[in-house]
């Protein structure tokens, strides 16, 4: 029943990445920093929104040419209302055997349980510190990582599985690495440790803010040893690791100095209904306008088809020419595509 496509690069499509909202109510300095985003900053109108019948019908399209794993994300998804609603509409789609969400999971305790019922398999919960001081002054909001701590205790009682993001930045949270490790070692928690990237505009992303997968792994390596495994599926985005003796996982991610490109299988819909081929995309296609024009299915799968034909992006791969040359770009803001 799938009609599997391709890319230029031959990489197939095999995940969609949905974001439901550019709204948040944190205000991390490397997303959405309060001086960008401040009061008067003017997030989608709500008629802008695809709806969610829309979202999965295209859900649907994406799953008939290839599309097996579904990822909700924001801004902060969790802000949309109803959100169980949508996951159980997603997770009737033939062919979708994977739906997570990634959240800041301040919300997450209220939430949990619908969402576990309505068909969510994971959330990956971002926290950049186990410093309640470091974590506040991250967020933006001054908030405390209490109530995360209590969203993700909730998700796995749920029989959520849960992931924990930790995007490392020099000189700002690298000293959380092995306390953030240690915390979670023996939780049954896989902790990712993430490349600080150069998305969007508005982040003041320099080279030497970057802590590398090497140095990283090198730190916790020194605590606790740790030895490489293999890959779960083509194209994870982590790359795994183990301490060694026992069979607790870490993960890092390395788009600065150890990019995936060349495998990389992800399709981005952006909360008013655009496609984006690279999280470093400059501009979408939208998908909602021929939708709400009265584009049939076939119509719509003809398009979306030839979107992903013709898509060459592999920024990552070509970030660090890029930057010795001193040439910038316009990009799409992290908050409005989810990661
Ligand atoms: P899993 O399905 O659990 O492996 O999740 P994921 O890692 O695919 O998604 P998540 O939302 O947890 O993202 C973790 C980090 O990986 C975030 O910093 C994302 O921005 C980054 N990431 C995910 N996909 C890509 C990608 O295609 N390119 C780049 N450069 N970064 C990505
Ligand atoms: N670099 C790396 N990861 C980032 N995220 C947000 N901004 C950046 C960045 N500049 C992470 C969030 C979340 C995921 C969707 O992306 O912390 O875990
Ligand atoms: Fe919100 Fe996540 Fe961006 Fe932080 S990184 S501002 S939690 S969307
Ligand atoms: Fe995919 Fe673009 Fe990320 Fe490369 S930089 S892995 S092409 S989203």
């Amino acid at each position: 029943r799938t009609n599997p496509v391709t890319d230029k690069l031959n990489r197939p499509l095999r995940d969609l990445r949905i974001s439901v909202t550019d709204r948040c109510n944190f205000r991390c300095r490397y997303c959405m920093p309060e001086e960008s985003f401040g009061p008067d900053h003017e997030f989608l109108p709500k008629n802008m929104l695809l709806s969610f019948e829309e979202i999965t019908r295209l859900a649907k399209l994406y799953a008939s040419l290839g599309v097996e794993k579904i990822r909700l994300t924001g801004g902060e998804p969790l802000l949309r209302r109803d959100l169980p609603v949508l996951v159980k509409m997603l997770s009737e789609i033939e062919g979708i055997n994977d739906i997570g969400l990634t959240t800041n999971a301040s919300l997450l305790k209220k939430h949990a349980h619908a969402l576990k019922e309505a068909g969510l398999h994971r959330v990956n919960v971002s926290l950049d510190a186990i410093d309640d001081a470091t974590f506040a002054k991250m967020n933006g909001r001054g908030l405390g990582i209490g109530p995360v701590l209590k969203g993700i205790e909730e998700a796995s009682k749920a029989g959520l599985k849960v992931k924990i993001n930790m995007v490392v930045q020099k000189g700002v949270n690298e000293q959380e690495i092995v306390p953030l490790a240690k915390y979670f070692r023996g939780s049954g928690h896989i902790v990712r440790f993430i490349e600080f990237m150069d998305v969007g505009n508005s982040n003041g992303w320099k080279l030497d803010h970057v802590v590398s997968k090497k140095e990283i792994v090198e730190m916790i390596d020194k605590e606790m040893q740790l030895e490489p495994i293999d890959a779960n599926y083509y194209g994870e985005v982590a790359s795994r690791y183990r301490y060694k003796g026992s069979d607790e996982e870490i993960g890092v991610i390395s788009s600065v100095t150890d990019s995936f490109c060349s495998s990389c299988t992800r399709a981005r819909l952006s909360a008013d209904g655009a496609i984006y081929t690279c999280l470093f995309a400059g501009k979408g296609i939208s998908l909602r306008n021929p939708m709400r024009n009265g584009y049939s299915d076939q119509e719509l799968t003809e398009l979306i088809t030839d979107i992903w034909n013709n898509r060459h992006d592999r920024y990552s791969d070509e970030r660090l020419t890029a930057t010795n040359n001193g040439k910038t770009r316009e990009k799409i803001e992290m908050s409005y595509i989810g990661g």
